[in-house]
């Protein structure tokens, strides 16, 4: 199978996150800003921890001011997701690093987001959505600035709210009038946990925030009452297994347990993360996951339906989508 141009649904992935070193590093050049110390001598991020992970994360978004650079941004992720067969992505966007949470400016990075994926769907053939997502060591007052700036924009564009940042800051329960918000605005809704904060932080997502879906969500490995919880709730889990390598989670992917989580019944799906930080495509997520764990035509497809029908987009998308995943991850 050629897995790079086979279809693939992409559920989680932070627009930011995605920029490679080389765009970060023209943009700080255009605007003389000194960005040295986060890249390594090889000019890939340098980081050696979740925290220092963080950290050079947000030294990156210093360059993406303004809403054209957003744009020149979209337009080099999709490239890239294109080019490794993603068809329908779910980009995560912080109004935290789009205007700062302020709901005029968010509509302008919004808008020059949008447009940039309108072209990429045009020319590239890629279908990109947008999770409204805020960052949870920023605190739940910011929080609630990026789910009036999600609510107030819900569209068939942005179709959901998440929250990314440091699990190990506060509680998920913290942020239950943003997420009320977003979710009486009839948005879709996913929040990071079971990443850094053991099962206990999913036990919260889900009591707390009554998300569908968990970002990362793989320590619920450890609780088996919840495991059943989950399958019985249907939460789909977005599973990124190399940038949890990559963090230092596991040693390698032989010991991620991805593969067990998904022969417990739970639903299951792959994604990159932020794929450059994580030296990671698609791709390449697929193809371990084959060397690794023998994954074959059959289980791809499944996980990409897993993904389809925990998509936070419309009925009438799913569809089209479903047609292509069936049709093209068959046995030969
Ligand atoms: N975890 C939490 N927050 C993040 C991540 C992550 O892997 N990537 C970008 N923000
Ligand atoms: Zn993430």
């Amino acid at each position: 199978m050629n897995i790079r141009k086979l279809p693939k649904i992409e559920l989680h992935l932070h627009l930011e996150g995605a920029a490679p070193p080389n765009f970060i590093r023209q943009l700080a050049f255009e605007k003389n800003i000194d960005l040295t110390q986060i890249f390594n001598a090889n000019g890939d991020y340098c980081f050696s921890n979740f925290n220092e992970f963080l950290a050079t994360y947000e030294a990156a978004c210093q360059v993406l001011k303004e809403p054209e650079d957003f744009h020149r941004l979209t337009r080099s992720i999709l490239e890239k997701s294109a080019e490794n067969g993603v068809i329908y992505t779910e980009v995560f966007i912080s109004p935290d690093f789009c205007g700062g949470g302020d709901l005029t400016a968010w509509k302008e990075y919004l808008a020059a987001i949008e447009e940039a994926a309108n072209s990429a769907k045009e020319d590239l053939g890629i279908e990109m959505r947008g999770i409204v997502t805020c960052i949870r060591h920023n605190g739940p007052s910011i929080a609630k600035k990026a789910s009036i700036c999600a609510a107030e924009t819900a569209s068939n564009f942005v179709i959901g709210f998440g929250m990314g940042g440091d699990e190990l800051v506060g509680t998920q329960g913290d942020f239950t009038y943003s997420f009320n918000m977003a979710d009486e605005a009839g948005l879709g809704l996913t929040t990071h946990a079971g990443e850094w904060g053991g099962a206990e932080s999913v036990r919260q997502a889900l009591q707390d925030l009554r998300v569908t879906r968990l970002g990362h969500g793989i320590q619920i490995i450890d609780d088996t009452n919840l495991i059943r919880e989950a399958i019985d709730k249907k939460i789909t889990l977005e599973v990124c297994p190399g940038s949890n390598v990559s963090l230092g989670i596991f040693e390698n992917l032989s010991m991620h347990p991805i593969n067990s989580l998904l022969k417990s019944g739970l639903l299951v799906t792959v994604s990159t993360d932020d794929p450059p930080f994580f030296n990671t495509t698609m791709t390449s997520e697929y193809n371990n996951l084959r060397d690794v764990f023998d994954w074959d035509e059959d289980i791809f497809k499944l996980i990409n339906q897993n993904a389809i029908h925990a998509a936070f987009c419309g009925e009438e998308q799913k569809l089209i989508l479903l047609e292509r995943i069936n049709s093209a991850w068959t046995k030969t």
